[in-house]
């Protein structure tokens, strides 16, 4: 077995896994809107719901998101080198990881369901800063390499 082309299938299964899983939510997210901002008793079914889901969802994310980095940094020790672009790709992971975390738990923990649409956008926020991310990591990797 080929071990360069065992680590490229980890890495890129890893990420479409943990994108995929972003996108996943996102739709949730949007299909539950109505029943997390309206009703108390609808919301509060909703928001079981929803915390059952992201439960399921961050196993996977986890084991992605930790494929993902291991064999990047397998990829880059044993066949690509530590070159500028490796350690871009390293700070960009470490920005979003830290980036998204900090923002669930300054904006999106706080929030108590039913809540005001305006409240709820902060779940969108939350998503448009992980695409930024991935769309920057995605570029650094096929354009800048
Ligand atoms: C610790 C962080 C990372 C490191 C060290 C790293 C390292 C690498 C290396 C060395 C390769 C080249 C593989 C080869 O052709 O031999 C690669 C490919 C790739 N990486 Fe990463 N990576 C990291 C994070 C990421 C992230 C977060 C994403 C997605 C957003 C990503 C997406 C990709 C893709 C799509 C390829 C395939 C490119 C191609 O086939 O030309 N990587 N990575």
């Amino acid at each position: 077995m080929d071990f360069h082309a065992l680590l490229r299938l980890a890495h890129i299964t890893g990420f479409a896994a943990w994108f995929g899983t972003i996108l996943a939510t996102l739709f949730l997210l949007k299909a539950l809107e109505p029943g997390l901002t309206g009703e108390k008793e609808q919301a509060e079914e909703h928001s079981l719901l929803l915390r059952r889901f992201i439960k399921l969802e961050t196993k996977v994310a986890d084991v992605a998101v930790i494929s993902v980095l291991l064999s990047g940094l397998l990829l880059a020790h044993f066949y690509e080198g530590w070159t500028p672009w490796a350690f871009a790709k390293i700070g960009l992971m470490i920005l979003q990881i830290a980036l998204t975390m900090g923002y669930i738990v300054k904006a999106i923990q706080p929030i108590t369901y039913p809540c005001d649409t305006a409240k709820y956008r902060a779940w969108y926020r939350l998503f448009a800063i992980s695409l930024s991310m991935f769309a920057i990591v995605l570029l650094v990797t096929f354009f800048l390499r």
